[in-house]
């Protein structure tokens, strides 16, 4: 595919600067880093990298644009959720080049961008824009001599500290609520991918927002993330990435007490009933694990499979991962791409060879190439729940089947992990759909189908896939503070 001439004067223009307060600088120290094309390894463009003193600078652009009597604040909600929609509309008059800078950035396939990326970011973009002028408080009956109600209050500053695997959507899952409620932001996106957020400051520069309202600055998690986390003017930080990190995020925000809520990681359970119908279940569990290439924080990792029809299930499982065809995500009949870098294409398949020392046999895939950092769709058999791929989540493109005898035993077995994300259930009979879903420890459960997300309905974790709920009314509650005004009419 030929890259649009926009495409090419962005990513050539020089390192690109960060975004703060409305302007494009340089970062204090002069350092930058180099974002790659995962697809064959080579530089894509150089961006200036953020250190401790930009994020300060950064967070003080915030900080001044939130105080009373800023511009923003003194918008009226219906002109803010205006910006908001013109945010939107900018997005899909760029659709095509931030499609191109997105799989060059990360590899996924164009098709996937087009499909489900965007859309859906913008679809965020507009969901919450309808919100400003929707959200309300309370009033609350308490007798006559008394009026009280409620102020559903912006909570501030944010720091948001988002993921490489679905970067613009993720900053758009991010700055959407937060700006539908009158928050200001700092959003760092992953260092593996800083290039279509950075096209998105762009769009919000040309939007009209008022300046230090969104700062999107690029860095490291341990340098710039870190010093978000740690910057006393942030008020709250939404993260959504690894376990791990999130631990430390949710220990070091304690001494500041900013308010913080995580999406983590998963080891979802994708369950096929006996009764499913399989032309339906099979490629279902199959996308559920491998799409995107299998980077998605709810991912189906773990496919239970009935004992009676485990032969023929696995036999499909085969046949779809030998047919997918994967390869450079820019080709439009590409439909799956390399994985993020050179790191996770270790990750990945050191997961599978420790797959296979543990006694699981590997049916097809798991193969990585010299060139890009592709690994092959991978099927395995003879996996047991304390198998560490049975356990860990490998974020790659490996399905793990795992037998089951009787309902009750798998219920048992999906919710014995740590993690809560999400879950997957197959099957044509309702009772039972809603039985199991009832049942399952999960902050999303699919029946019938698998990783769809709406705008409009709640997702995140139970257990330690993290806490809060990213869209629909729900993430509103993640960016406001409530305060309570009681009266006396005496
Ligand atoms: P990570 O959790 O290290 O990175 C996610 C984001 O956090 C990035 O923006 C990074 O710069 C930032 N970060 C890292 N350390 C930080 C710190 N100490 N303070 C503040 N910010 C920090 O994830 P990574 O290393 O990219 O991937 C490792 C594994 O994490 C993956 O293999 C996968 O299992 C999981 N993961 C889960 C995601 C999800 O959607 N829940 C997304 C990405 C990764
Ligand atoms: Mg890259």
């Amino acid at each position: 595919m030929k890259l649009m001439t926009e495409v090419v004067n962005f990513l050539e223009a020089g390192p690109i600067k960060l975004f703060i307060n409305g302007t494009w600088k340089e970062s204090n120290d002069g350092a930058t880093f180099k974002s790659y094309n995962p697809a064959n390894g080579r530089e894509l463009a150089e961006v200036y990298e953020a250190k401790e003193s930009d994020i300060d600078d950064a967070v003080q652009a915030a900080s001044l644009a939130f105080e009373d009597g800023s511009e923003w604040s003194n918008l009226s909600a219906i002109d803010r959720a205006n910006l908001m929609f013109k945010l939107a509309d900018l997005m899909e008059r760029d659709f095509e080049i931030i499609a191109q800078l997105e799989t060059l950035d990360n590899g996924k396939p164009i098709n996937d961008v087009r499909a489900a990326d965007l859309p859906n970011a913008i679809e965020n973009i507009r969901y919450f824009a309808g919100w400003v002028t929707k959200a309300t408080g309370q009033t609350i009956p308490y007798s006559n001599d008394f009026f009280n109600y409620t102020r559903h209050e912006p909570v501030g500053v944010v720091g948001q500290i988002i993921p490489w695997n679905f970067p613009f959507m993720m900053a758009a899952w991010k700055i959407a609520p937060a700006l539908a409620t009158g928050c200001t932001i700092v959003l760092k996106p992953a260092e593996q991918t800083p290039l279509s957020a950075l096209y998105m400051a762009k769009l919000i520069e040309e939007s009209g927002f008022p300046k230090g309202v969104v700062n999107i600055v690029n860095g490291f998690g341990k340098t710039a993330g870190d010093a978000l986390v740690k910057h006393p003017l942030v008020n709250k930080i939404a993260f959504t990435g690894s376990t791990q990190v999130g631990k430390s995020i949710m220990k070091e925000a304690a001494n500041t007490m900013k308010r913080v809520t995580l999406e983590l990681g998963g080891k979802s359970p994708n369950i096929i009933l006996p009764d499913a119908d399989l032309d339906k279940a099979i490629p279902g569990v199959f996308f559920g694990a491998v799409a995107n290439q299998g980077e998605v924080c709810n991912a189906g990792s773990r496919v239970f499979i009935p004992d009676e029809i485990y032969d023929e299930v696995i036999e499909k499982l085969v046949q779809y991962a030998k047919s997918l065809k994967v390869g450079d995500g820019l080709d439009e009949q590409i439909e799956m791409g390399p994985l993020v870098s050179e790191r996770q294409q270790e990750v990945v398949t050191s997961y599978v060879s420790k797959g296979i020392e543990e006694g699981a046999k590997l049916l097809v895939g798991g193969e990585k190439t010299d060139e890009g950092y592709f690994v092959s769709p991978a099927v395995f058999t003879d996996v047991t729940d304390e198998m560490t791929i049975a356990k860990e989540e490998i974020f790659g493109p490996v399905v793990v089947p795992l037998r089951y005898k009787t309902i009750d035993e798998v219920v048992k077995r999906a919710n014995a992990s740590p993690y809560g994300l999400a879950a997957g259930i197959w099957t044509e009979n309702l009772k039972q759909a809603h039985t199991l879903a009832n049942k399952l420890k999960a902050g999303t459960v699919w029946v019938n189908t698998y990783n769809i997300t709406n705008p409009a309905a709640p997702f995140g974790g139970f257990k330690e896939s993290g806490f809060g709920r990213e869209m629909g009314s729900y993430a509103l509650e993640n960016y406001t503070e409530v305060k309570n005004v009681l009266i006396s009419l005496e």
